[in-house]
């Protein structure tokens, strides 16, 4: 397991084409250089991806953003109002060299973002170039959301590990196709409403598992199984509250920010003390609500 590096230590394995665990403000990352197959690669195997969805290409800001992809008015606006922040914009792909084709699946799209987090940011800028950075954890379980999690979960495979702390958010950025209709192809922290209060109303991803490919059922999962919408847990159960207390409470106050940051860190705490179920109190459906309800159908094997 790799100790804790520095920002130089980060940029030179992303310039040798290694990986990186890289935090950012929604959850812990694993980075390479978008430029090089050979590194990507290397992410897909360290994932254990059964296929290679596409990646999102992560810049330091909208100039680097807009060398790789074609922005337009919507997507600037979106961009200029979002960013450094937890939302990925799918735009039509600009530069096929920075951003490999491995990494885009082979799309004539590419899903961008400028992340949060001061250390990403500063790597990014430092490298000079887009890093690629999938969610840390092994393909279909909760994305790591402490540092602690981010190497146990695919630290063996990286040369260089960054502690940026507990994320903030949580939960993975949001995703906003703009390829014809503004369309929502994953929930997160920036919402439905607050996209739509910029580009007007926004169409739904028809067939999620294809647009956006990441998105399948059994994502996000514990190895035990997921009950949701429990007001009264059963014997056995671990129980994730919400709005009271409990040792795997969300939150105590029922505030969703609280409750998207403690998600993917309370499920990987029931799961540890191996119980028959995890039982999940219900979670109102609006706001940050509607990410933190996908999430919860992902844990439970539900399509969403
Ligand atoms: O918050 C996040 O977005 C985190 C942090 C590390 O930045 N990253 C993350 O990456 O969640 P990943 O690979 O776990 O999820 C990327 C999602 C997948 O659902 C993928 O299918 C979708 O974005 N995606 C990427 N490129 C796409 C494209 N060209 N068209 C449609 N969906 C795309
Ligand atoms: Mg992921």
């Amino acid at each position: 397991m790799p100790a804790a590096t520095d920002i130089d230590a980060a940029v030179a394995a992303l310039k040798a084409g290694e990986l990186v665990i890289l935090p950012t403000e929604t959850v812990y990352g694993l980075a390479a250089d978008a430029a090089d197959p050979v590194a990507v690669a290397r992410i897909f195997e360290a994932k254990g991806r059964p296929r290679f969805n596409p990646l999102i290409a992560h810049v330091a800001d909208l100039a680097q953003a807009e060398g790789i992809a074609l922005f337009d008015d919507r997507a600037r606006a979106l961009a200029e109002r979002f960013w450094p922040g937890p939302l990925t914009l799918v735009l039509p792909i600009r530069d096929r060299d920075v951003v490999s084709d491995l990494a885009r699946a082979g799309l004539d799209t590419v899903a961008v973002r400028a992340p949060g987090h001061p250390l990403a940011h500063d790597v990014i800028a430092a490298f000079g170039r887009p890093v690629v950075a999938p969610s840390a954890n092994r393909s279909g379980r909760p994305s790591p959301t402490t540092f602690a999690d981010a190497v146990d979960e695919t630290g063996a495979f990286a040369a260089a590990a960054l502690d940026g702390g507990p994320c903030d958010v949580g939960l993975e950025s949001t995703v906003v196709a703009l390829i014809d209709r503004p369309r929502l192809l994953r929930p997160g922290s920036v919402t439905r409403a607050q996209i739509e209060a910029v580009v007007g109303p926004l169409a739904e991803a028809e067939s999620d598992a294809k647009r956006s490919p990441g998105r399948l059922a059994l994502h996000y999962a514990p190895d035990a199984p997921v009950r949701l919408n429990v007001d009264a847990p059963r014997d056995g159960e671990a129980y994730l509250a919400f709005g009271a207390p409990g040792p795997f409470s969300l939150s105590e106050t029922g505030d969703l920010r609280e409750a998207a940051a403690n998600l993917f860190r309370r499920l990987r705490e029931a799961d540890r003390i191996r119980p028959i179920a995890i039982a999940v109190a219900p979670i109102p459906a609006d706001g940050l609500g509607e990410a933190i309800n996908d999430r919860l159908r992902r844990a439970a094997g539900f399509v969403g």
